[in-house]
């Protein structure tokens, strides 16, 4: 329960709230929030239970946690082939990790709501004209032109409608049996042709198609339980007003719940204990995940998690450290050994993307499939030397044949960026990548 007595769904406006939008007309955005606050919720505190739950068994080493998606979604990309892309090649990855973990997966989506972004300034200069960063589809848009660049707040209720439809479908794919066992060739995507994972990838499916008819001979039934999978959601908590327009209060249920999503986190730029984001997320019910930055100090780590969970719950604190591939080992023990004194539980994930996002010569922002992995491995490492455990992994990836990040078993290379750059925040790990990461990951998961 809440330990903080003076915590509202409103009390984060008395701290100083980061990467906040200026909204020219108040009378309008109150209006706006007035009827976002009384749509219905996009998921329930069922479901945000059921997920506690779940990290709670992540959190002991009894599952394991694949979240990803994009760094932003666009409302123009509310489109049911990328949904279905996305879904398909997390789908794929999590039956990987089943099959090489031997252990259930807790699939979490940064979608339905992932529209919101952090910025380095809150202004941008060009040609001379200064006008307000474009934050994310939630508040503006990207365009370079004063209509677009100003912060609209009636695209809150358009980013609650566009998470809504997006969930609406997933949720729709879900229950009809696009994620049933029994036909993982529903999962496929129809241009990958040759890829060097697809044939290990063929394998293990037919392995798992071998062990469900197993099941089910020796059950002497269809085996429902493991027709269904459950997907979860989640975003970055960062536009605060939104956050609160969500947040409710649950018949038979105490305390109050953000119904926008099953995991809101705090972003790496907005995690100052006295801020208005740490104030926000200590008092709902829903877990809560926490960005790791090399710039965070172990004793700050172990406060905020005092602050984010101050009775102490299982499944309640996700930490995702993302410190780059360069940093695991001088960063990581101290964090886990102040982590561990503070006597908090926290599930362990790490974010192996936003510590190594590097310049090209040519001008584009990627990410070597290489630093990736051996950020994964080596926080493994650090994790298995501590006495704890990764028990989670945060990527920001497509269903989409982008070129993006390099390298990964097709190799690409610098020049290969400017054939399919999609991406206008962070650059995603394309479906061969992702797909080739988890067989990776599962590898380092067991030791092999
Ligand atoms: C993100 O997840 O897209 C992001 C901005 O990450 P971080 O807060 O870790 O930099
Ligand atoms: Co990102």
């Amino acid at each position: 329960m809440t330990q903080n007595q003076d915590w509202a769904p409103d009390s984060w406006h008395r701290r100083t709230a980061a990467q906040q939008p200026t909204y020219a007309n108040t009378e309008k955005l109150q209006a706006d929030l007035q009827e976002l606050a009384a749509l219905p919720p996009l998921v329930t505190s069922a479901e945000v239970e059921s997920l506690r739950l779940q990290l709670a068994d992540a959190e002991a080493g009894r599952s394991f946690v694949l979240q990803g998606g994009d760094c932003a979604e666009s409302f123009s990309e509310c489109r049911p082939q990328t949904i279905t892309n996305r879904l398909k090649v997390l789908l794929q990855m999590s039956l990987v990790l089943v099959h090489g973990l031997e252990r259930p997966i807790t699939r979490i989506g940064r979608f339905a709501g992932q529209y919101a972004k952090p910025r380095s300034a809150d202004t941008e200069t060009r040609d001379g004209v200064t006008l307000p960063s474009y934050r994310g589809d939630i508040v503006n848009g990207p365009d370079f032109s004063v209509a677009a660049r100003a912060p609209d707040s009636a695209r809150m209720l358009e980013a609650h409608a566009r998470s809504a439809m997006t969930m609406n479908f997933v949720r729709g794919l879900i229950d009809g049996g696009f994620a049933d066992l029994h036909h993982p060739e529903y999962w496929r995507l129809d241009w990958v042709s040759k890829s060097s994972s697809m044939d290990r990838y063929t394998q293990i499916v037919e392995s798992i198609g071998h062990g469900v008819r197993f099941m089910e001979s020796l059950a002497g039934r269809n085996i429902r339980e493991i027709n269904r999978v459950d997907f979860y959601t989640s975003h970055e908590a960062l536009l605060l007003y939104y956050e609160q327009a969500q947040t409710r209060q649950v018949p038979r249920q105490q305390g109050w719940y953000n119904l926008s999503t099953h995991l809101p986190w705090i972003g790496a730029r907005t995690a100052e204990i006295d801020g208005a984001h740490v104030e926000y997320c200590s008092g709902i019910r829903n877990p809560v995940g926490l960005k790791v930055g090399p710039a965070m100090q172990p004793a700050q780590v172990a406060a905020l998690c005092e602050r984010l969970n101050p009775a102490a719950e299982a499944g309640k604190l996700v930490l995702i450290h993302r410190l780059g591939a360069r940093q695991v080992d001088s960063h990581l023990p101290a964090i886990i050994e102040a982590v561990r004194a503070s006597g908090i539980p926290v599930l362990w994930m790490c974010d192996p993307m936003h510590g190594n996002t590097q310049s090209t010569s040519n001008g584009y922002k990627t990410r070597a499939f290489n630093d990736v992995m051996s950020e994964l491995a080596q926080s493994i490492a650090v994790h298995r030397a501590q006495g704890t455990a990764l028990g989670g992994v945060h990527l920001e990836l497509t269903g989409d044949d982008v070129t993006e990040c390099i390298g990964g078993a097709s190799e690409l290379v610098e020049a290969d960026l400017a054939r399919a750059y999609r991406s206008s925040v962070d650059p995603r790990l394309n479906y061969e990548q992702s797909l080739e990461l988890s067989m990776k990951l599962a590898d380092l998961m067991v030791g092999r």
